[in-house]
């Protein structure tokens, strides 16, 4: 994959990351955790792209003013996580049209059936009445999205997992019929974390659009909501506090307490041993709240300016375009489009 790097990027030898982020749904733990807390830890480590995909956010039944809402809000919320807009790229997909046309290049060589057999696609459509032809298109914009960065790393939640891999695909397939045009990403799946589940339903993933309200914490909650949402926290039968398959409510819990607090999941289960549920959930409340404290306190100030918000949007923007441009060239060039 070494061939379009040199020729489609402007410094070959540096790590490419890229990584996309709905403008949907109240923030929450598992994105800190599962996202966020990553994108910023990545982002040292090479040249990155963090992407705010307003035009996935369509394929949905949504709010034109609540889009709009909150695609500032969750630019802010990145910029308090840790994104640092002079050294990564952080910007909104629609304001790179090489996405929208992208997607539609990259359809000609995504499978229909495999398409298909998207678990989200699945899911979301058994929920609604309207199921939006871009709900079943999504992966190929998201395809195009990583692709036309030449990204080499991909760093995700566990859920994304069956997109990334038709990302990879797509891209295999598109070098195959039209020559080596893109390199193929790898995606990086937090350790400890991936999957954050609901606290009251903890088979289920946590997620503000599609779990339960009290088992969901989100990033902007007050201290006191965040600890009466871990002490009502749902735990296993017996009461032991170690991870096991039977235990999802305690497992869970722990990696939490992991994550917040940087001690390993051995270390927790060896502290809480004979110690019972009630103190464990108040101590990983406790952790909680003074893991998003500064974030909150970050974020608060950068909402208020929106101004300063638009103007580093455009220069993300800027940066984008150019970053994607000998990408998309590539590809009407390798496909037979005349480029007058
Ligand atoms: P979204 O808000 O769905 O666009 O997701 C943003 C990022 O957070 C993606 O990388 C997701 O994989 C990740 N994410 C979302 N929900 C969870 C969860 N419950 N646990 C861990 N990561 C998550
Ligand atoms: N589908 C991803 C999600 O729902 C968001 C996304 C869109 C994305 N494009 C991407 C993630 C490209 C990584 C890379 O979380």
């Amino acid at each position: 994959s070494c061939g379009p790097r040199r020729v489609l990027r402007h410094n070959p030898t540096s790590m490419r990351v890229f990584s996309g982020i709905q403008p949907t749904g109240d923030k929450h733990l598992g994105n800190l955790i599962g996202g966020f807390r990553q994108y910023a830890r990545t982002q040292e480590e090479g040249e990155a792209f963090f992407c705010i995909v307003d035009l996935h956010s369509i394929t949905v039944d949504y709010d034109p003013q609540d889009l709009h809402d909150r695609t500032l809000d969750l630019y802010a919320m990145l910029l308090a996580t840790g994104l640092d807009p002079e050294r990564s790229t952080v910007f909104a997909q629609s304001h790179v049209t090489a996405h929208a046309e992208a997607a539609w290049l990259l359809s000609a060589v995504t499978s229909y059936g495999q398409l298909g057999r998207m678990t989200q696609f699945k899911d979301k459509s058994e929920q609604r009445e309207f199921v939006s032809a871009g709900l079943f298109t999504y992966p190929v914009l998201m395809a195009g999205d990583i692709l036309l960065y030449q990204t080499d790393v991909v760093p995700i939640g566990d859920d994304q997992r069956q997109h990334l891999e038709l990302a990879r695909d797509v891209a295999a397939r598109f070098n195959a019929r039209f020559g080596e045009t893109f390199v193929v990403p790898e995606a990086v799946y937090p350790e400890v974390g991936a999957r954050i589940m609901d606290l009251q339903e903890p088979t289920r993933k946590m997620s503000t659009t599609g779990g339960t309200a009290q088992g969901t914490v989100r990033l902007l909650d007050e201290p006191d909501a965040i600890r009466k949402k871990f002490r009502s926290a749902v735990t296993d039968s017996g009461r032991e506090v170690r991870r096991g398959d039977d235990k999802p409510g305690v497992s869970n819990l722990i990696d939490i307490l992991s994550v917040a607090t940087g001690r390993t999941p051995e270390a927790i289960e060896a502290d809480y041993d004979g110690a019972g549920y009630g103190q464990f959930k108040a101590d990983v409340g406790e952790a909680v709240v003074e893991l998003v404290a500064p974030v909150q306190a970050r974020y608060a100030e950068l909402r208020a300016d929106e101004g300063e918000l638009l103007r580093l949007l455009a220069r993300g923007a800027e940066k984008a375009r150019v970053a994607a441009a000998p990408t998309l060239a590539a590809m009407y060039e390798r496909m037979g489009f005349v480029r007058a």
